[in-house]
């Protein structure tokens, strides 16, 4: 059986551009797209060929290198780029405010998930403290980008040895959305906790919510889990306190888009649901992330801009529709589940455990 999450890089960086899989097409097709451009990458992560909070992370550090090679590339005469005399501290100056202008731009490219604004701050910090000339600070920024996809695989694999320790012998998980191999650089948040425990107990098994509107745990997570020979069931989102009831749950893991300074954690739409059913069953429920998801500056969940997305995503499955044309429809993209809800935040510093307001911050000193 081929190893998915060894095999297969979400995003990565090649020479001048952005290679990414196209989730869009998931799983009919199995295509990777090449992203040339900053407004593509924008486009990309806006209309979700990229998604998952660390890999539309890496993909607007991505986003902000194009821009950056634009920038270069239109401000920098042909003389002066074959000469390398490209110091002038005019030219410099412009190049700087206006990729700064672009990296904000690129930030906006979705709200919830706060993966995209800490990389692209990251960005920011070396556009704003290098001491390089333009094409210096290209490559700088081009070198942080490819460190953040390498640091993500690593993150998510001590995130996954971390969450096997507290995985039972055999048990059957629950998970919602997609936290996996494809929502990050690789490996995955909750699904990485799948397959560390996965390598340790083959005996363990995964119930996949299918997660309308956009299924991406039927059309992405069921893929990835399937394609690593772990046993994966597909339900849909109303039943997950059917199985808990009949005791063939034992427990949650999902990942999460943005955790605020006191634990509360915004994933997607449903997840609140599954953690009160989990909650009601005496179920564990964890959410597994890095350190990049919590939003230190938030102190709760309710400063969360949730995403509200297009009616076409409730009303039309595969382009038909499915329900009465006029009927009204509102698409919040993402749920907040409160603190209280949730066992533990499996990080890559270990499980931080309630008080939240305290691991967390003692988590950042670490
Ligand atoms: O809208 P999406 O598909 O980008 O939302 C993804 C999720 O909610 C994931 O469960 C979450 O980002 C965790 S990703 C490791």
């Amino acid at each position: 059986m081929a190893e998915f999450h060894s095999k297969i890089k979400t995003i990565e960086w090649i020479n001048n551009y952005s290679k990414m899989v196209d989730q869009t097409v998931l799983p009919y097709e199995f295509k990777y797209v090449n992203i040339t451009s900053g407004q593509e990458m924008y486009d990309a992560i806006k209309t979700m060929i990229v998604r998952g909070a660390p890999a539309i992370g890496v993909a607007g550090a991505h986003g902000v290198v194009l821009y950056a090679q634009e920038l270069a590339e239109s401000l920098l005469p042909a003389c002066q780029k074959e000469s390398g005399r490209n110091n002038d501290s005019l030219l410099r100056d412009e190049f700087v405010k206006k990729l700064l202008e672009k990296a904000d731009y690129m930030a906006t490219s979705r709200p919830t998930a706060v993966n995209l604004m800490w990389a692209v701050e990251k960005q920011k910090d070396i556009i704003k403290n290098s001491t390089s000339d333009i094409k210096g600070i290209v490559e700088e920024l081009k070198q942080n980008a490819i460190k953040m996809e390498n640091d993500d695989i690593e993150i998510n694999k001590k995130i996954g040895d971390y969450g096997a320790e507290i995985v039972p012998k055999g048990a059957t998980i629950l998970t919602h959305c997609n936290a996996g191999g494809l929502a990050t650089v690789g490996y995955g948040t909750a699904l990485g906790v799948v397959r560390s425990a996965f390598a340790n107990d083959p005996t363990i098994q995964v119930f996949a919510d299918e997660t309308r509107p956009r299924q991406q745990g039927a059309r992405i997570t069921t893929f990835e889990l399937t394609m690593d020979g772990i046993p994966t069931t597909l339900i849909t989102d109303g039943m997950c306190s059917y199985f808990m009831k009949k005791g063939m749950i034992d427990m949650v893991v999902v990942g999460a888009d943005r955790i605020a300074a006191n634990g509360d954690a915004a994933n997607k739409i449903g997840t609140y649901t599954v953690a009160i059913a989990a909650k009601y069953h005496n179920i564990p429920f964890y959410v597994a992330a890095p350190l990049s998801t919590i939003d230190t500056s938030i102190k709760t969940g309710d400063e969360i801009v949730i995403e509200e997305r297009s009616r076409d995503e409730v009303t039309h499955i595969n382009g038909k529709i499915i329900c009465a044309e006029s009927v009204n429809v509102i698409n919040p993209g993402f749920d907040v589940t409160p603190n209280e809800l949730i066992s533990g935040i499996i990080t890559e510093k270990g499980i931080l455990r309630p008080d939240y307001t305290k691991s967390i911050a003692e988590a950042f000193k670490l």
